[in-house]
């Protein structure tokens, strides 16, 4: 990818599921740095440490499953809702604001035009000081899915790419 992007085939690097250790050991032995890193970003696992390590080191990050796939009950949490109603703004464009006003770049995926729509939607408000912390306590810190640290997980990955 390094020699991709010095002979100008490549915008940028980016790179996906770097937890902070793997990406700090990836950034200090490369000479291009990852412009931006996708991982698992939602309002159930807001990524702190991992948003300050990327912070640190100047890589963006980017949410995967920005509506945990609707685990958790997200289409119906109650603090989205109800957040939502005092904006006239649906439940997936409060969590887009939500993570957008924290620096998060979102790709929400949808096969509905009219959700795409809403899902574009965020830029005409603004969630308060007040609204922000509410929802930052919905954050477990834990993954809805699986582990990438887990060896049976990277078994299972190394089991598609044989
Ligand atoms: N790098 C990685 O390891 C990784 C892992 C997982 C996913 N991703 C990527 O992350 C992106 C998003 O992931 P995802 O699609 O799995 O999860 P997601 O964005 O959290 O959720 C998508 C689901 O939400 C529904 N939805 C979308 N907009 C909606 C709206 N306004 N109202 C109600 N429902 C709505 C969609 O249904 P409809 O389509 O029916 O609207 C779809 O079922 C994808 O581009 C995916 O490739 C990356």
């Amino acid at each position: 990818m390094e020699e991709a992007y010095e002979q100008g085939k490549a915008k940028a690097i980016g790179v996906s599921n770097f937890y902070p250790d793997r990406l700090i050991d990836l950034d200090h032995f490369v000479h291009i740095k990852p412009a931006a890193n996708q991982v698992e970003t939602h309002v159930f696992q807001q990524q702190k440490v991992a948003r300050e390590v990327m912070q640190k080191l100047n890589t963006q990050i980017i949410s995967w499953e920005p509506f945990a796939e609707g685990k958790n009950n997200f289409f119906q949490n109650p603090v989205l809702i109800e957040t939502g109603k005092k904006h006239q703004k649906s439940v997936t464009q409060v969590a887009l604001r939500f993570l957008i006003q924290n620096g998060i770049v979102v790709i929400p995926k949808s096969t509905q035009k009219a959700r795409m729509k809403e899902n574009f939607d965020v830029f005409n408000f603004t969630l308060s000081e007040q609204e922000m912390k509410l929802i930052a306590t919905l954050d477990t810190s834990h993954s809805l899915f699986f582990s990438h640290q887990d060896p049976k997980t990277v078994e299972w990955f190394m089991s598609m790419v044989k």
